[in-house]
């Protein structure tokens, strides 16, 4: 047998594998070779001894190792903000009505219009870095607020060289039918045409997507026009996603199924006929309670439902600028606990191995499994709960990116 390029010892593993609770292995070892997991078990059953078994040895001292957060559902690529509004909406006026008089999604479209690639970049780096401060290793990241051809091109371009700066795996998501553009007022139909006509062909042909999304809502776009979307992306491949049900019931969450999406997301709205269709289809539930926080909604996604129909469920925090400006998962976490009542254990499984489904990579991601990616974090707590248990606190020791010691554990903030 070859040399392994790394072994890490003496750990609590939290795997996320399914039969037993946070699939635990108690004084667990992992091994890895050419950035995936070569072995995973009790220490006492390793092969061998560590240091003939392995190039690198690390000792993780008891921690807790998790695999490595993924954020599914992301808008971190933008420029400007909305505090603004969000005191607008703080003195009695809705986020859809705030977005009817123009403002909303429309004015960080303006702001981004206007941005240059590089404060693009910028911005979204420093999103990123409190993001992976957490413990995340894969981001998911839309476009949608260029909704013109050139600004589409530039964010996707953007989202996708972050990885070329920071170890971190990236997936870009197409969400040109994001908002309606104020050149195309009263001309809904003409946008989708240019999305799916203009738009589509070239980010796809560029290689700039992994998927295709949209916003089926009343402020958004209607459900005939997200099929015309997801048609289209069919005749390039692209696997769908769909924002659907966040505000309003138009059924999104079963035409999410009928196109048999990844996952469709918000779904605060979704009646029991869409979670019957998503379970049907293996669609992914992703609930995003920040934007449930921020928006100060009161209806609740339908939780009890879906695991009644077994609906995997995933956990985002929706980065935005308008209704979820945060970059921290461990909040989601706890939110996803106390708003949502998922249990920690639901949560964090929709952050690692469910949010992996969500993104089409479970064969890759999401648990520490032989054959998956070595991307896992060193967390300093005594019990897994306890990821979702703090309110703001951040016990990430470090993140490891395919084997090895992301950045020096001295770049991280220390636990409190
Ligand atoms: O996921 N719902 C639509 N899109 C985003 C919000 C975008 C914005 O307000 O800028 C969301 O909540
Ligand atoms: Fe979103």
């Amino acid at each position: 047998m070859s040399k392994w390029d790394a072994i890490w010892l003496n750990a609590q593993l939290a795997t996320m594998q399914a039969g037993r609770p946070y699939g635990l292995i108690q004084d667990g070892a992992i091994g890895v070779k050419a950035g995936t997991i070569a072995w995973v078990g009790k220490r006492t059953e390793l092969p061998g001894s560590p240091e003939t078994l392995a190039d690198a040895v690390f000792e993780a001292g008891g921690c807790w190792i998790t695999p490595g957060l993924i954020d599914c559902h992301t808008h971190l690529v933008y420029a400007g903000n909305r505090a603004r509004e969000f005191e607008l909406r703080l003195q009695g006026a809705s986020y859809e009505e705030i977005a009817r008089a123009g403002g909303g999604i429309r004015s960080t479209v303006a702001a981004t219009r206007e941005a240059s690639p590089e404060l693009l970049t910028a911005t979204a780096e420093r999103r990123l870095r409190a993001l992976r401060s957490q413990g995340v290793t894969t981001v998911e990241i839309k476009s949608g607020y260029g909704l013109d051809l050139e600004t589409e091109v530039k964010m996707l371009r953007v989202a996708r060289s972050l990885a070329e700066h920071q170890p971190v795996t990236i997936r870009t998501t197409f969400l040109g039918a994001h908002a309606l553009p104020v050149e195309f007022e009263g001309r809904s139909d003409a946008y989708i045409d240019f999305v799916c006509a203009e738009v589509l062909p070239v980010v796809a042909q560029e290689g700039l997507v992994d998927a295709v999304d949209a916003f089926c809502e009343g402020i958004g776009f209607s459900p005939a026009q997200t099929v015309r979307v997801f048609e289209a992306a069919q005749r390039w491949g692209l696997p769908v996603k769909l924002h659907a049900d966040q505000l309003s019931d138009l059924g999104g969450a079963a035409l999410a199924a009928q196109f048999r999406a990844l996952s469709a997301e918000h779904l605060e709205y979704t009646s029991v006929e869409g979670v019957a269709a998503m379970a049907s289809a293996g669609t992914v539930a992703v609930l995003l309670p920040g934007a449930f926080y921020f928006l100060r909604e009161t209806q609740l996604p339908p939780v009890a439902q879906f695991r009644q129909h077994g609906v995997p469920m995933a956990i985002a925090t929706d980065c935005n600028p308008g209704s979820s400006p945060t970059t921290s998962p461990l909040l989601m976490l706890n939110m996803a606990c106390t708003l949502f009542q998922l249990t920690p254990e639901e949560a964090l499984t929709g952050m690692t191995r469910n949010a992996a489904l969500a993104l089409g990579l479970a064969e890759q991601r999401g648990t520490l499994a032989v054959g998956q990616a070595a991307d896992f974090v060193l967390w300093d707590i005594e019990q897994p709960a306890e990821l979702a248990y703090s309110i703001g606190g951040n016990p990430c020791l470090n993140v490891i990116k395919a084997g090895f010691p992301a950045l020096p554990p001295a770049e991280f903030p220390q636990p409190n």
